[in-house]
């Protein structure tokens, strides 16, 4: 089963039933009828999040080598490894919508495939981890504690363990800031140089906004994203803003203030063209990330091979015994 499956008309009694169950907040799984678009959504949706769970690996396992100490690079190690979880995790509930994961991960491998915009930015010093971490592993918790609750079980059930991975990164992210915003004015500048830089990328990942978003209305409708993008990114700026404010770090943004009545930080127009050049393969770092996942998938064949030999000697056997 594929993609591209022919579109036939849908039965009008199977959709009004599916639509009801919707509504009354039940969980679509796997075996049970679903119209094809929203199966379609959910595989656009969860394997551009899994491509992003791995590319999203390699800016910072950049630093793994680097690290600056003992006990920074175990939980970077861990973190990056859970990344690569992550991924597995959500290209395994992406196949239980009739998708096979290798025609997923040739999507990405071929450029036809989106994966989130942030990881197409480099990491340019140690504080960039700690950045990372709180910045951006702080957004992906804000979405994501969200998806926990959409409609599809698989994907919602595997947002629940991703989210609480997410917390740890997040501190461990949040912690190397506040220990470099203590440290020497070089520590200070340089962390001040990274929430610079990641601030507003950061702000992208949630998507374009309300009246740009092709998608938002009908994943809303069928309860896979509860809120919308401007909503998540809005959050995302409340819950920043004081922690930024109790480390003294400056968030790039001017002109922002808080709205005593809706008690919403008020920032900034946000830069669409260059997340719209980021998304059609132009951000500073997409050529890199594509070539470093092309590299390591040409280097893994020997394992896939393997794995697949294996197999056939198991079935092999498995049909001897049952002659
Ligand atoms: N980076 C790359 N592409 C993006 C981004 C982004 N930050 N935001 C939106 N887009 C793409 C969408 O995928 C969509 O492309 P497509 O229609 O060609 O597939 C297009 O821009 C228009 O966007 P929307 O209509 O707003 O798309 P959607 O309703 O799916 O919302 C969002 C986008 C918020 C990313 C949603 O899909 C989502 O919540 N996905 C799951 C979470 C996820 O993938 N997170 C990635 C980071 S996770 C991490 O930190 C490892």
């Amino acid at each position: 089963m594929t993609q591209t499956r022919t579109a036939v008309a849908e039965d009008p009694a199977k959709v009004a039933a599916f639509e009801a169950r919707i509504a009354a907040g039940e969980s679509i799984e796997p075996k049970d009828w679903m119209p094809e678009k929203y199966r379609r959504q959910l595989v656009r949706m969860m394997s551009q999040h899994a491509h992003s769970e791995i590319v999203g690996m390699l800016p910072e396992g950049n630093w793994i080598t680097r690290a600056p100490s003992l006990r920074r690079k175990i939980s970077l190690i861990a973190k990056v490894q859970d990344e690569a979880g992550h991924g597995l995790y959500i290209y395994c509930g992406a196949e239980t919508l009739g998708v096979d994961r290798s025609e997923l991960v040739g999507q990405l491998l071929d450029g036809t495939a989106k994966y989130s915009s942030i990881f197409n930015y480099p990491t340019l010093s140690w504080a960039d981890i700690g950045v990372i971490g709180w910045f951006v592993d702080g957004a992906a918790i804000v979405n994501q504690t969200i998806l926990a609750k959409a409609s599809y079980g698989p994907y919602a059930r595997a947002m629940i363990r991703v989210c609480k991975e997410e917390n740890f990164h997040k501190r461990q992210g949040y912690e190397i800031v506040a220990v470099l915003a203590n440290g020497t004015p070089a520590q200070k500048a340089m962390v001040q140089d990274a929430v610079d830089r990641w601030w507003w990328p950061s702000l992208m990942m949630f998507g374009p906004s309300d009246t740009d978003s092709p998608n938002t209305a009908e994943l809303i409708r069928w309860k896979v994203k509860r809120k919308t993008n401007d909503e998540l990114r809005q959050r995302f700026v409340n819950l920043t803003v004081p922690q930024a404010m109790a480390v003294n770090l400056t968030l790039p943004d001017p002109g922002m203030r808080h709205d005593a009545e809706t008690e919403n930080w008020e920032f900034g127009a946000i830069d669409w063209d260059e997340f719209n050049q980021v998304i059609r393969g132009n951000g500073p770092c997409n050529k890199e990330r594509l070539d470093a996942r092309r590299k390591a998938h040409d280097e893994g064949a020997w394992v896939r091979e393997a794995a697949s030999a294996y197999a056939g000697k198991q079935r092999a056997s498995q049909a001897a015994e049952a002659a």
